[in-house]
């Protein structure tokens, strides 16, 4: 039997996504663990999601320090884990991290990488007039949104479609990708080559969804 990941999550607000995270995990044949939350914004309520959940939950405020003090000290909260999810996370992270989990740190993003990276992808695509937006779960690296693409997602831009309704009918399709590439993570089904992901498939599995 292979050995259960541990995940640790790094959250800013509200931590939907880390919700998605540890429902999936809440599955006892589910490959990975969510071990440690860590909020850089004091009082998150994604910390509260993960003290009902029973995860020992921490903050690193970022304010009033260098950033490679910072990212030492969620390196050293976070401890012994074998993926970081990033969840709705605010800050950039350099090498200084990144490099102590090398191919090891996911994000999600809610827009069609490498189609508007950044903040707001939902209003980026309406500015845009796309007809499809969606999310993108990927790994990280130095970039802004730049990593391996593990998966995505879609969903229509409907006639008369807010901001709000559209991020929210993005954020669905994000509480379905993000478990299902943390498992391919954690089953060891990725390989990074030339920083393009791919991925061992199981039969049923896709790398695009779409939906409502
Ligand atoms: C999501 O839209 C995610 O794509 C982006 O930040 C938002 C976080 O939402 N990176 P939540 O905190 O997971 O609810």
């Amino acid at each position: 039997m292979s050995r259960t990941a541990r995940v640790g999550v790094l959250v800013s607000g509200r931590g939907s996504n880390l919700q998605a995270l540890l429902d999936a995990a809440a599955d006892p044949w589910y490959p990975a663990d969510i071990a440690v939350v860590v909020s850089n914004v004091p009082g998150a309520y994604a910390l509260e999601r993960a003290a009902a959940a029973g995860v020992a939950a921490h903050t690193v405020d970022h304010r009033g320090k260098p950033r490679a003090d910072f990212e030492r000290e969620l390196i050293a909260t976070l401890g012994e884990v074998d993926f970081v999810c990033l969840a709705g996370f605010m800050r950039v992270l350099t090498p200084t991290f990144l490099d102590a989990f090398p191919e090891r740190v996911l994000n999600i993003h809610p827009a069609l990488l490498p189609a508007f990276p950044g903040t707001h992808g939902a209003a980026q695509a309406l500015a845009a007039g796309v007809t499809q937006a969606g999310a993108t779960c990927h790994l990280v690296d130095a970039g802004v949104d730049t990593g391996p693409i593990l998966a995505q997602g879609s969903v229509p831009v409907l006639a008369g479609d807010t901001e709000a309704a559209l991020a929210a009918r993005i954020l669905a399709v994000e509480h379905r990708l993000y478990p299902l590439c943390l498992r391919w993570m954690a089953e060891g089904r990725v390989v990074v080559t030339n920083r393009r992901a791919s991925v061992q498939l199981q039969t049923g599995e896709s790398r695009w969804i779409t939906g409502a």
